[in-house]
């Protein structure tokens, strides 16, 4: 089910993909302005907006918190249940007032986004070092899906060797800020980003779906994981092929445990200031 607050949008949209079906598939699709027509559905994927950040994805924090906040109270009356993935902005920030407002289970609520930075980060990597992005591995990026995040460069390996025998502190300073500011290329280019976050969003819906486990980062309310409390913030996740949502663990290097807990309290105090 497509659902926008503009009928007409939700119907041609769904007019449009459905001529994208394939033709073994049994996948339908509808476009609705009535949350009734969503009743019961497992998984729910925000992308509402209230409008095009420019300078960056806190500026329309007040409406886009009020929009999701009138979201979750009409998910709440029709889906007592659902796995919720947010990817409106700003995302950690949305997550956290979305969970507040429906005191839906706080790992069923997932705004995907760190998943979407790390694949940035991979690709900056594989472009830096001239790699191809499958010799990569472990390229997390944790933290805020903001100017706060926290590339965990102590983990990557290429092709098996820690990153930080290959590239020196200056390329790992540029690679950090050019995962930050990727969006805004986008944003100039092609006005926003649409295909990156499609395809992490769609990965997880799939592996739910198929009842596979994957593990991603994510925002997630923490109530003392990573020793942070009362805030949404990127750590690595694992959704169990039973559809079961876990925080899984981390050792960061004592640079990243500095830097993670700076971005908690961006967060938090982006937070307060709504
Ligand atoms: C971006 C948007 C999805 O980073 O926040 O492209």
């Amino acid at each position: 089910m497509l659902l926008n607050r503009t009928k007409s949008k939700a119907l041609g949209e769904a007019l449009d993909i459905s001529n994208a079906i394939p033709k073994n598939s049994d996948i339908t699709i509808r476009g609705t302005d009535d949350y009734s027509e969503i009743t019961n559905s497992d998984i729910i994927v925000i992308t509402a907006s209230t409008g095009v950040y420019l300078k960056n994805r806190n500026e329309m924090i007040d409406e886009q918190v009020k929009m999701i906040k009138e979201i979750g109270k009409k998910i709440k009356k029709y889906c007592p249940s659902p796995i919720i993935l947010i990817i409106s902005n700003p995302i950690d920030v949305l997550t956290y007032f979305f969970q507040k407002e429906t005191n839906f289970c706080k790992n069923n609520v997932i705004g995907i986004a760190s998943s979407l930075d790390s694949s940035r980060f991979r690709y900056l990597l594989s472009k830096k070092i001239g790699v191809k992005q499958s010799q990569i591995s472990d390229a997390l990026v944790l933290g805020e899906h903001g100017d706060s995040m926290v590339p965990i460069f102590s983990k990557v390996k290429i092709k098996g060797k820690n990153v930080r025998e290959i590239i020196d502190s200056k390329q790992k300073e540029d690679i950090s800020r050019e995962i930050r500011d990727f969006w805004k290329s986008l944003r100039n280019l092609k006005s926003r980003s649409q295909f990156g976050i499609a395809k992490n969003t769609y990965d997880v819906m799939e592996s739910i779906i198929k009842n596979q486990t994957i593990s991603f980062p994510a925002s997630i309310l923490l109530e003392g994981e990573f020793g942070e409390k009362n805030v949404c913030m990127g750590v690595p996740i694992k959704i169990t092929s039973e559809g079961k949502i876990e925080i899984q663990s981390i050792d960061f290097d004592e640079s990243e445990q500095k830097l993670f807990k700076l971005s908690a309290e961006t967060i938090r105090n982006t937070i307060k200031s709504v």
